[in-house]
C-alpha cells in the first residue's frame, strides 16, 4: 500500500447543495489521495450519499467544485461522464444484484456495458473468475443470488464492482444491515483491495469499527461542511462534543 500525497484522485470544493428549504452541503471540501482509503463520517440524513451522487454525476451541485482525475465534473459531457464512471466503482447502499440472472450473469453485465475499456477481450471468464476469486467466491458462479446469503450477495456485489479494475471506489454504507462477521468479511475484503490494487477509496459509514479499521484519514461531515479531519486517532480522542459523539458506542 502507498499513498501518494501529490495527487489528488479527487478534489471537491465548496459544494454547496439543497432542496427546498433544506440546505444539506453548505461549503463541503473534500481530497482523496491516490492509494488512499478516506472514511467520511456522518449522522444519518446529514448528505453523505447526496455529496457521493453529486461526486458521479446522479446530483447536481448548486454551486462548487468536483474534480476526478483532473477533469471538472460539473460541465462534463456525456459520453466523457461514461468514460470517467468506468474507472470509478459505485457500491451503492444496499447494491442489489439482479436476481433473475446467475453470479456470472451478475459479473458480465458490466463488462457488456463498457466492453470499450476491454477492447479485444472475447472470452469473460476469467475476469468473472479473478473477479469472484478475489471476494473469495469462485465457487459461486452458477448460482443464482436467491441461493446466496446477505453477506455473500454484498460480496458479489462487490466483484461485480472490481471486475471493471476501477482506480477509485466509492462505497456507500458497505457494512450497514452486515452482523459483526459478515461486516468484519467486507471490511477485511476492503482493505485487500487497496493493497492488490491500489485503489483510491472513499467509504462512507457510521460503522465506528469499520471506521478504526480501513480509514487511513477521517472527514466528519456536520451541518453540511467538513467539520473535522483527521486521523481516527485524532478524531477519537478529540474533546469536542461534536466529534465525540461519533465515537460513543
Ligand atoms: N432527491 C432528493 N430530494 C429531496 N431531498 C433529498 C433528496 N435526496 C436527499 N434528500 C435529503 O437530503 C438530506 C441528506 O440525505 P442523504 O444524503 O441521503 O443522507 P445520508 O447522510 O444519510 O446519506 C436528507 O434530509 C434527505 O431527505
Ligand atoms: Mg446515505
Amino acid at each position: 500500500m502507498s499513498i501518494n500525497h501529490q495527487h489528488k484522485v479527487i478534489h471537491i470544493e465548496n459544494l454547496y447543495k439543497k432542496f427546498g428549504d433544506n440546505h444539506v452541503l453548505n461549503g463541503f471540501n473534500m481530497d482523496l489521495y491516490e492509494g488512499e482509503n478516506l472514511v467520511i463520517m456522518g449522522k444519518s440524513g446529514s448528505g453523505k450519499s447526496v455529496m457521493i451522487k453529486c461526486l458521479v454525476g446522479l446530483e447536481t451541485p448548486d454551486s462548487g467544485s468536483i474534480e476526478v482525475m483532473g477533469r471538472n465534473m460539473i460541465h462534463i459531457g456525456r459520453e466523457e461522464l461514461n468514460q470517467i464512471r468506468t474507472d470509478i466503482g459505485f457500491l451503492f447502499q444496499g447494491s442489489a444484484l439482479y436476481d433473475s440472472m446467475s453470479v456470472r450473469e451478475n459479473l458480465e453485465f458490466p463488462l457488456r456495458r463498457h466492453l470499450k475499456k476491454f477492447e479485444g477481450i472475447t472470452d469473460t471468464t476469467p475476469l468473472v473468475e479473478e473477479a469472484l476469486t478475489n471476494v473469495g467466491l469462485l465457487h459461486t458462479i452458477d448460482l443464482m443470488p436467491e441461493e446466496l446469503s446477505g453477506g455473500m450477495k454484498r460480496r458479489v456485489a462487490l466483484a461485480r464492482t472490481l471486475i471493471l479494475r476501477p482506480k477509485i471506489i466509492l462505497y456507500d454504507e458497505p457494512t450497514t444491515g452486515l452482523d459483526p462477521i459478515t461486516s468484519k468479511e467486507i471490511i477485511d475484503l476492503m482493505k485487500s483491495i487497496q493493497n492488490t490494487y491500489n485503489t483510491s477509496s472513499l467509504i462512507i459509514t457510521h460503522d465506528v469499527d469499520c471506521a478504526r479499521v480501513i480509514a487511513n484519514r477521517m472527514i466528519l461531515l456536520v451541518d453540511g461542511i467538513n467539520y473535522a479531519q483527521g486521523s481516527f486517532q485524532e478524531l477519537s480522542s478529540s474533546n469536542d462534543p461534536k466529534i465525540k459523539a461519533f465515537f460513543k458506542t
